[in-house]
C-alpha cells in the first residue's frame, strides 16, 4: 500500500512530465513548418500584450484573429509595426506603455513596401480625394444635401467612402487634438471611419491601402477578387463590376474559380492560371513580361469618364508634364490579352472598342457639350449655378451615366451595357429630351427679348441635326442610306414571315 504522501508525489511527478511533454509538443508544433500545414506565426515581446489583451476584448478581437491568419503574422509583422507612432505624430497617444496611432496610412506601410507605395502615390487612385469642388460634389453638398447642416451627410457617407476624406481630429478651443477618457485620440466622425482610395492622411500621404487590402488579413487573394474593386466600380455611372459579370471573362471566373490559384505567389497569367482574367489580372497583376503594378493607369489608353473622351495622356501633355504615352499603356494591356488570345483577336477587339468611343464622342459628346457652352454664353441658362436648369440634368445623364456606360461596356466586353444601358439611352436622352429642351429654351429666349442668342443657338442646333449622323431625324437620310435600310427591312420581314 502506498501512503497518501507517496501517491501525491507520484501524481505530481506524472503531471509534471505530462505538462512538459505537452509543452514540448506545442513548441515543436509551433516552430516546425510541416509542409501543407499552416506556418507558425511569430509574436514578438512588443506585440504580446497587444495580442493578449485585444484577443479578450469583445470589441475588435477580430483584429487579432484575422491578423493571426495573415502573412504578416507569419513574418513577425505585428500590431506595433503598423500602429506604432512617434510621440510627436499628431495622432499619437499613449496606450498601455506603448505610443500608437489608430490611423495606419500608406506611408506607414511604405516602411516595408516602398515600391507599391511609390506606384500607388503616382496613380489616379491616390488623387481621388481631390474631388472637392467638382461638378458632382455640388450635387452631394448643395443639391442633394447641405454643407450647412447634418454633417455634410451625403458626401461623408457617399462620395468620400469611395474617394476618400480629409482625416481630421476633434480639437479643443486652442486647436489641440482631444482625447477620450481612455486617452484615445478622437478622430472627427465626419472624416473617419473611411478607407476611400484617395484619402488625405494626417502625415500627407494619399489614399488607403486598406481600400483594397481589407484588414487584418491583408491577403493578396482577396485583392485579386473582382468583388474587391466592386466596392467602388459599380452603379449607374461606372458599372465596371456589372460589365465584368456580364462578360465571358466574368462567366469563366465564376465557373473556374477553384482553378484560379488565387493565393499563388507570384500569380502570373498564362502560367499560374489560365481560365479567366479578373480586374487585377488586366489592370495590375504580373504577366511573363510585366511585374505587378500599383498604378492602375499604366494599362489604359482612353479616359472614359469625361463628357468627351480623350487619350489618358492628354491632360499631362497639355500641362507639359512628363507621362507614359497612351500607345505604351495600350501595349501593356495587350501583353495581358496575348497570354490567352491571338494578335488578330486582340487588335480587332480594340478596333471595335475605339469605334464606340469615337462614335459616342462625334455623335453626342462633342455636339451636346458645344450646345451647353453656347446656352451659357448666350445667357439662356445660368452659368454660375449648376443643376438649377432642367437641361443640365438631361446633359448630365447623357454623358455621366449613359454615355459612360456605353463606352465602359465596349471597353470590357459587356454588350448589354454598350447597347441597352448605353447607346440606346444616350439616343433617347438626346432626341427625346435634349433636343426638345433646347428648342424650348430657344422659344423662351425669343419671348424674353434675347432674339440674338436664340438665333445663334438655333443655328448650332440646325448644324448638329443636319450633320451626317443626325439628319435621319429631320427625314433627310441620303438616298443610298435609305435604299439600304429599306432593303434590309424587306429581308427581315421576309425572314420572319416564315417563307
Ligand atoms: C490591457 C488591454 C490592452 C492592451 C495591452 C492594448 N490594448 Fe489596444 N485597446 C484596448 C481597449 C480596451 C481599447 C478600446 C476598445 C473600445 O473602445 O472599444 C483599445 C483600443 C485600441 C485601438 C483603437 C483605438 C480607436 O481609435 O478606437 C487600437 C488601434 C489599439 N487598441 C491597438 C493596440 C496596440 C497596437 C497595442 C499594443 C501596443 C494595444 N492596443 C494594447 C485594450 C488594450
Ligand atoms: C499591416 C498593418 C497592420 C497590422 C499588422 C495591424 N493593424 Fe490594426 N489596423 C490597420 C489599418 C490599416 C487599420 C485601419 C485604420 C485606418 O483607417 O487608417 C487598422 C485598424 C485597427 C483597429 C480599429 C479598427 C476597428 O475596426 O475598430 C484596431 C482596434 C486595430 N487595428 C488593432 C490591431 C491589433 C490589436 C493588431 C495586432 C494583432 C493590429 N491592429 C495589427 C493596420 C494594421
Ligand atoms: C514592418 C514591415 C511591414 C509593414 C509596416 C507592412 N508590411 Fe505588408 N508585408 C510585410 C512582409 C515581410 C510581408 C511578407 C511578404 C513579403 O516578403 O513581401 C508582407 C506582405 C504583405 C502583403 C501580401 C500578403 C499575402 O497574402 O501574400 C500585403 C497585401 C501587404 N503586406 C500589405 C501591407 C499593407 C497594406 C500595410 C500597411 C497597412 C503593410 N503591408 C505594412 C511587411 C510589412
Ligand atoms: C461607389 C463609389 C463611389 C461613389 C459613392 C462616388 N464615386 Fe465618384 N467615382 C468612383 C469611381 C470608381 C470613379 C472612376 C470611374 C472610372 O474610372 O470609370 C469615380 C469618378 C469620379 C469623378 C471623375 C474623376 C476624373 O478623374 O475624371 C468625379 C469628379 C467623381 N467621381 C466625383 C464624385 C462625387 C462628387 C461623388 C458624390 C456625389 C462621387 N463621386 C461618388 C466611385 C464613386
Ligand atoms: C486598387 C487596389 C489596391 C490598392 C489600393 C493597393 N493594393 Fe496592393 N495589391 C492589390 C492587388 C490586386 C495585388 C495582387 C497583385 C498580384 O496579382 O500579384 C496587390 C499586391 C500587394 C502586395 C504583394 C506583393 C505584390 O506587389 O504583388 C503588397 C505587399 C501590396 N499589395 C501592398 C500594398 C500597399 C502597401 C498599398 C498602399 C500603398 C497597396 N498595396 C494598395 C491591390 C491593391
Ligand atoms: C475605394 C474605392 C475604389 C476601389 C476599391 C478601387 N477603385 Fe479604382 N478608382 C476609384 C476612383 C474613385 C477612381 C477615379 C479616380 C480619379 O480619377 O479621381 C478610380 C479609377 C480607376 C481606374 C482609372 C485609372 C486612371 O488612371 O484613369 C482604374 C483602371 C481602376 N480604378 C481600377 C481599379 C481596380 C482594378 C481595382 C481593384 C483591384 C480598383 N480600381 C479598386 C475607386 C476605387
Ligand atoms: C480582360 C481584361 C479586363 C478585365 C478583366 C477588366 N478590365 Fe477594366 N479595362 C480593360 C480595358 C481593355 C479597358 C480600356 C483600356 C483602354 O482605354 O485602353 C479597361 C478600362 C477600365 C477602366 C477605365 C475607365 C475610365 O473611366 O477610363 C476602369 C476603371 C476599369 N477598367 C476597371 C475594371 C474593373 C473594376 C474590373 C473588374 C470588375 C475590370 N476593369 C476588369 C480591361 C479589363
Ligand atoms: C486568362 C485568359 C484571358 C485573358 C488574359 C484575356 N482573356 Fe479574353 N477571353 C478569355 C476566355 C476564356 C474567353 C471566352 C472564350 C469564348 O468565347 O468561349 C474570352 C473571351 C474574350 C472575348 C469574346 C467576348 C464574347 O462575348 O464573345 C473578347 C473580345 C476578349 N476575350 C478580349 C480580351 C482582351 C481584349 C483581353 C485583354 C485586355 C483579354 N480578352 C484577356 C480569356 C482571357
Amino acid at each position: 500500500m502506498l501512503s497518501l504522501e507517496t501517491k501525491r508525489t507520484i501524481i505530481a511527478v506524472l503531471s509534471f512530465f505530462l505538462l512538459a511533454a505537452l509543452l514540448i509538443v506545442g513548441y515543436i508544433e509551433g516552430k516546425r513548418h510541416i509542409p501543407g500545414s499552416k506556418p507558425a506565426i511569430a509574436i514578438s515581446d512588443g506585440n504580446k500584450k497587444c495580442v493578449e489583451c485585444h484577443s479578450q476584448q469583445s470589441n475588435a478581437s477580430t483584429a487579432v484573429a484575422q491578423w493571426k491568419e495573415s502573412e504578416h503574422a507569419i513574418k513577425g509583422v505585428g500590431c506595433i509595426e503598423c500602429h506604432g507612432a512617434d510621440e510627436d505624430d499628431i495622432d499619437a497617444f499613449s496606450h498601455y506603455q506603448s505610443t500608437i496611432a489608430t490611423i495606419v496610412s500608406p506611408k506607414d506601410c511604405s516602411r516595408c513596401h516602398k515600391q507599391e507605395f511609390a506606384e500607388f502615390q503616382r496613380s489616379h487612385h491616390a488623387q481621388a480625394g481631390k474631388i472637392l469642388g467638382s461638378l458632382d460634389n455640388v450635387l452631394a453638398e448643395v443639391v442633394e444635401g447641405s454643407t450647412m447642416m447634418h454633417g455634410n451627410a451625403v458626401a461623408t457617407s457617399g462620395c468620400k467612402q469611395c474617394h476618400g476624406s480629409i482625416v481630421e481630429f476633434v480639437r479643443d478651443e486652442d486647436g489641440n487634438v482631444m482625447k477620450d477618457r481612455n486617452g484615445i485620440v478622437m478622430i472627427d466622425p465626419e472624416t473617419w471611419p473611411n478607407t476611400g482610395i484617395g484619402r488625405l492622411n494626417p502625415d500627407g500621404s494619399l489614399g488607403s491601402c486598406a481600400a483594397c487590402h481589407n484588414r487584418h488579413y491583408f491577403s493578396v487573394a482577396q485583392a485579386r477578387e473582382p468583388d474587391d474593386c466592386g466596392k467602388c466600380h459599380l452603379g449607374p455611372d461606372h458599372p465596371q463590376y456589372e460589365i465584368y459579370r456580364e462578360s465571358k471573362h466574368g462567366i469563366n471566373f465564376i465557373a473556374h474559380k477553384d482553378e484560379m490559384n488565387l493565393d499563388a505567389k507570384p500569380w502570373i497569367v498564362g502560367k499560374d492560371y489560365i481560365s479567366a482574367p479578373t480586374c487585377a489580372t488586366c489592370h495590375m497583376s504580373a504577366t511573363p513580361n510585366q511585374p505587378v503594378t500599383h498604378d492602375v493607369g499604366e494599362r489604359i489608353s482612353w479616359t472614359l469618364r469625361p463628357p468627351i473622351s480623350e487619350k489618358v495622356d492628354a491632360p499631362d501633355i497639355k500641362a507639359g508634364r512628363e507621362t507614359m504615352p497612351w500607345e505604351e499603356r495600350r501595349q501593356n494591356m495587350q501583353d495581358v490579352c496575348f497570354q490567352c488570345h491571338t494578335k488578330q483577336y486582340v487588335q480587332s477587339f480594340y478596333k471595335q472598342y475605339d469605334d464606340v468611343v469615337n462614335l459616342y464622342n462625334d455623335k453626342y459628346g462633342i455636339p451636346t457639350t458645344a450646345i451647353m457652352k453656347k446656352l451659357k454664353a448666350e445667357g439662356m441658362i445660368t452659368a454660375d449655378v449648376a443643376f438649377d436648369d432642367e437641361i443640365e440634368w438631361i446633359y448630365f445623364y447623357l454623358w455621366h451615366h449613359e454615355g459612360r456606360r456605353a463606352r465602359m461596356g465596349a471597353s470590357m466586353m459587356g454588350p448589354d451595357y454598350t447597347q441597352w444601358h448605353g447607346m440606346y439611352e444616350v439616343a433617347e436622352r438626346f432626341y427625346v429630351e435634349f433636343v426638345p429642351e433646347v428648342k424650348h429654351l430657344i422659344s423662351e429666349a425669343r419671348a424674353h427679348g434675347n432674339a440674338g442668342g436664340a438665333a445663334r443657338v438655333q443655328a448650332l442646333l440646325d448644324e448638329t441635326l443636319s450633320s451626317e449622323m443626325h439628319k435621319w431625324y429631320l427625314g433627310r437620310m441620303s438616298p443610298e442610306e435609305k435604299a439600304a435600310r429599306d432593303k434590309a427591312k424587306a429581308e427581315f420581314d421576309k425572314r420572319y414571315a416564315g417563307d
